[in-house]
């Protein structure tokens, strides 16, 4: 399983005293030194962590950039012009302190197809962040999505209040539609309140492409530094 490595929180706490320190960039580049397939930054409409000129930066050092968004006029009109790798599209509220659910594509597969078709001729591959439902995966294959990313926050709430019951579901389902994601020809990422402790139920399938990280990775790092931080999460996962 691959790692993107998401570093807003690096951008959260430069933000803190506008002073340019810490900076995300010197930060992704010691997480790709450290192993890292990847790095995502979620460019949101109030630029309350990464802000344009990072992406920029971004897009011309690191070696695969994902851009988190929100498909709103403005952030798509950006993400066209800095040509990352991947825009993963994603729901973005004002006041939410994170994502806190998939996309609903199931219905609105009008609202994303053409955007969709734009991303690709400009070569952009496009993910779309989806909840674990057979509906949802239907519609992001019906228009031409090339991954889907599965929102585990749910899960990694199951896990942190140790509920049991609700792990197994949440595992066993998540399980069921990556499987059947695969079937489709959907490339799997999963993501969202992933650490190095619930990672291990899917630790070994290989039909999981790639974990996106930013949270637990930017908490270890920490104690720890960067490049350990990344590094034992790269091995977990291998
Ligand atoms: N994937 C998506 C689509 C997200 O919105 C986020 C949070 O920015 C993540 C992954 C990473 O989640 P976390 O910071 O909890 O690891």
């Amino acid at each position: 399983m691959k790692l993107s490595v998401n570093i807003d929180h690096i951008a959260t706490i430069r933000e803190q005293r506008k002073e340019g320190s810490p900076s995300p960039i010197f930060g992704a580049l010691l997480a790709e030194k450290a192993g890292a397939n990847g790095i995502t930054a979620h460019l949101r409409e109030d630029r309350r962590h990464t802000n344009d000129e990072d992406i920029y930066l971004l897009k011309k050092m690191v070696k695969r950039l994902n851009l988190e968004m929100a498909l709103t006029k403005e952030i798509k009109k950006i993400a066209l012009d800095v040509v990352p790798a991947q825009v993963t599209l994603v729901p973005e509220k004002r006041q939410e302190l994170t994502t806190e659910c998939g996309l609903a594509v199931f219905g609105n597969e009008e609202l994303y197809k053409e955007s969709i078709e734009e991303f690709h001729k400009k070569g952009i591959e496009v993910s779309l962040f989806i909840e674990p439902e057979k509906n949802e995966i239907d519609a992001a294959k019906k228009i031409n999505a090339d991954i889907i990313e599965f929102h585990t926050g749910t899960y990694a709430n199951a896990f942190l209040k140790d509920d049991k019951k609700a792990i197994k579901i949440e595992i066993t389902k998540l399980n069921e539609m990556i499987t059947y994601a695969n079937q489709k020809g959907l490339r799997v990422h999963i993501g969202h309140g992933l650490d190095l402790n619930n990672i291990v139920p899917f630790m070994g399938n290989n039909l999981i492409e790639e974990a996106s990280i930013g949270h637990s990775i930017i908490a270890d790092t920490i104690y720890e530094g960067i490049e350990t931080a990344v590094n034992k999460m790269r091995k977990k996962i291998l």
